[in-house]
């Protein structure tokens, strides 16, 4: 794939061979590129983990990576997206890593055809693919299988891109997933991935309890309602929740994390927290992510991945 700009069309098959191949990077794997590689990262909505990710992957893959900040760019004078990517892959950049407040952003370039390979950092509340695809690594390292795993997502839906990939992807997958949170956060439109149950339900049958940030940046109006300590007791995952939780069950978050409001403090470092693995996971997810796009235009061989379904 030239582009990964979505997971709704990723089978089964690619999601286990990317997870395969992140853990070989895990174990020390090394692959050679065929020629220098240029990398941007184009961020225009602030991110640590994706960002520095990204950054680490490019690097540890080879690749020469050129600085980019929105806010010093012609962005600020006028210049659409779509002549930003035109500039940047006409000085050579081979790789546009991209995040974005508006959904689906990459449309209207890919339509373009452009040689200029997209990866999306998340888009809107649209798509979080790397973010999908590193959970997806978590569950698996954790369980062995997606088969029958109980995921409840609990909080910020409406507004969650992670959401969005992972019930997508977790659903074709195997998994059984159920939500919880404020019903205005709900929306019918997930009720095919799974039911609306209550915090209390789910934190007690679910072998992953994953927390979503309340994105206080989308809550527009909403914010001046919203009030932490309430929604901590109602909604959170306080240490009396905790204490029902499952025997091997663990807890996932995408963080950033509000700790106090989705998540008690204290339980950011838990036994059964698996916060930080999700990051350390997701440099070498990237690595595969940017690995796969460069095996599509020829940059790495296919024959670097011997081994690798
Ligand atoms: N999980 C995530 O996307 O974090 P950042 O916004 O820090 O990249």
């Amino acid at each position: 794939q030239h582009d990964l700009v979505t997971v709704a069309d990723m089978s089964e098959t690619e999601v286990l061979h990317k997870i395969k191949l992140a853990q070989l990077f895990k174990a020390g794997k090394r692959i050679t590129l065929n020629r220098p590689v240029y990398a941007m990262n184009l961020f225009f909505e602030n991110s640590t983990r994706t960002h520095t990710s990204f950054d680490m992957a490019e690097r540890r893959l080879g690749m020469q990576v050129l600085q980019f900040d929105a806010n010093a760019s012609s962005v600020t004078k006028g210049e659409t997206l779509e002549d930003t990517v035109k500039t940047i892959q006409a000085i050579g950049v081979d790789l546009a890593v991209i995040r974005h407040s508006e959904n689906e952003y990459y449309n209207d370039l890919l339509k373009q055809n452009l040689d200029i390979s997209i990866v999306n950092a998340g888009d809107g509340s649209g798509q979080h693919p790397s973010q999908s695809l590193l959970d997806m690594m978590t569950i698996y390292e954790e369980f062995g299988t997606f088969k029958d795993i109980k995921v409840s997502i609990i909080g910020d839906l409406n507004h969650s891109r992670v959401a969005r990939s992972n019930m997508e992807l977790l659903t074709r997958l195997g998994a059984k997933v159920a939500f919880a949170g404020p019903n205005q956060w709900y929306d019918d439109k997930f009720a095919k991935y799974g039911a609306h149950l209550t915090v209390d339900e789910v934190v007690q049958d679910s072998d992953v309890v994953m927390l979503l940030r309340v994105q206080k940046e989308r809550l527009g109006d909403e914010l001046n309602d919203f009030d932490e300590g309430k929604y901590h007791q109602k909604y959170g995952l306080t240490k009396e929740r905790y204490a029902t939780m499952k025997e091997n069950s663990i807890i996932m978050h995408p963080a950033p994390v509000n700790r106090g409001v989705e998540i008690d403090s204290n339980l950011v470092e838990s036994d059964k927290s698996r916060i930080f693995k999700q990051m350390e996971n997701g440099m070498y997810m990237r690595m595969v992510i940017l690995t796969d796009v460069m095996v599509a235009k020829g940059i790495i061989n296919k024959t670097d991945l011997l081994g690798v379904d």
